[in-house]
């Protein structure tokens, strides 16, 4: 594990804080000038003023780096993706580009079983080796802690076998990996709804337990999915047996997906372009992170989640790209932080908010990542610019110059 003294910062992003930012306090960002961070064996050690002196043992065991003219954050934590898949499906986005919608095509055995089939027919090497690349792409963005979900399988072996590739990537990529279980993404062909969640419950949960593969559970609760009635069962069941929550929540039709959210205590609703005023008030008075996904909007053609609505209303709200093979084929921070401040009306202090301390929130581990603070894992990235008010502002352009892990 590398050591770094970055110094002469010449600002300093600390998003400092160890749980979701609420409503305002999305807006601090803990600016220090002129600052310095130390990471050593993988852990924030100093994070103030810069300092001729540098207060550690053995300086020469350090990397320094000089970061004048440079602005240094926390790393971006994607909360939200399906990253491990099989296949492509750039016809059925041609289709939608003349008018097909998303779930007409899913009707007629596309979409999201298009993918299955792949995903069945790949083997786990490569499935490994796609994903792999797909991480290095995300590293180069900034992005040093991933979510990733299953969901790709929708019976035991396929859902498992996506879940051990992520376990494998984790113990070999720079990139963390926080594995989430979603064989709720659909209901395979030849099951009732009540069927194919006994299944999970029964026959691949406890496996996943067992081998302690995944530690969300997720579920994509929407008018012709998984009903909101069967969504709080499965997710009340998946909480017994030890799993962190969280829900695709109202993303194509409002079926109170974020009420739901707040009454399991989810750790995030996400998606939410369809959220009533009532679910965003459950929201705000809850413990639940409002995760938004705007490229998923954009790849749509559907309005975006009313995140200045959110944020005002009291609302902590994170920011993930979904990354899939469907809905939204982006991995892309830049693009992401664009449409959140033009479209979804952040502003860039929200922005930064949103894909750091807050979704650190959303994935349970605001203690130990999310920002730049004494004894939190130490990864940062150093930008290119003197300000983090660049990111928005080169539009679509990647601003990160170099990333520090603690790997
Ligand atoms: O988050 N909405 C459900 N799941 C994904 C899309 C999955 C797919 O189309 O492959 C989403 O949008
Ligand atoms: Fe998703």
């Amino acid at each position: 594990m590398k050591n770094y003294i970055i110094k002469n910062i010449t600002q300093l992003v600390t998003c400092s804080g160890f749980s979701a930012k609420h409503g305002q306090a999305m807006s601090d960002l803990g600016l220090i000038e002129n600052g310095m961070v130390i990471i050593t064996d993988g852990i924030v050690t100093y994070a103030d003023i810069s300092t001729d002196q540098f207060p550690v043992d053995n300086p020469e065991d350090y990397e320094i780096i000089d970061a004048t003219g440079k602005a240094v954050l926390p790393g971006f934590i994607d909360s939200h993706t399906h990253f491990v898949f099989g296949g492509y499906r750039e016809e059925e986005f041609s289709w939608r580009m003349h008018g097909d919608s998303y779930m007409s095509i899913m009707q007629r055995g596309g979409g999201i079983y298009n993918t299955v089939q792949a995903t069945r027919a790949a083997s786990f090497e490569e499935l490994k080796a796609i994903a792999q690349s797909r991480l290095d792409k995300m590293l180069a963005m900034g992005v040093t802690t991933v979510e990733g979900k299953s969901g790709y399988g929708l019976d035991r072996e396929t859902e498992l076998k996506q879940l051990r590739v992520m376990k494998a990537l984790q113990a070999e990529h720079p990139v963390d990996i926080v594995s989430t279980y979603l064989g709720a993404h659909a209901v395979p062909e030849g099951y009732t709804e009540e069927a194919y969640i006994d299944f999970m419950l029964t026959e691949v949960l406890p496996i996943i337990r067992k081998e302690n593969l995944a530690e969300c559970c997720d579920i994509f609760c929407e008018k012709g999915i998984f009903s909101t009635e069967a969504s709080k069962f499965f997710l009340l069941e998946a909480k017994k047996m030890g799993f962190q929550l969280k829900i695709h929540a109202d993303e194509i039709v409002n079926t109170c997906g974020a009420e739901l959210a707040a009454e399991v205590n989810a750790l995030s609703a996400d998606h939410l372009l369809q959220a009533s005023a009532k679910g965003i008030e459950a929201l705000a008075r809850s413990n639940t992170v409002a995760t938004l996904l705007p490229c998923t909007a954009f790849s749509l053609k559907e309005d975006y989640a009313q995140g200045r609505k959110m944020i005002d209303a009291g609302c902590a709200v994170a920011l993930a790209t979904d990354y899939n093979p469907g809905s939204c084929f982006s991995s892309s921070i830049p693009l992401t932080i664009a449409l959140a401040c033009i479209y979804m009306k952040l502003s860039p202090e929200e922005a930064v908010t949103a894909l750091t301390i807050n979704a650190a929130a959303a994935l349970g581990k605001a203690d130990s990542i999310g920002s730049i603070d004494v004894g939190k894992k130490g990864n940062v990235i150093i930008l290119q610019y003197p300000s983090y008010k660049f990111l928005p502002y080169h539009v679509g352009m990647n601003c990160v110059e170099k990333v520090c892990l603690s790997y």
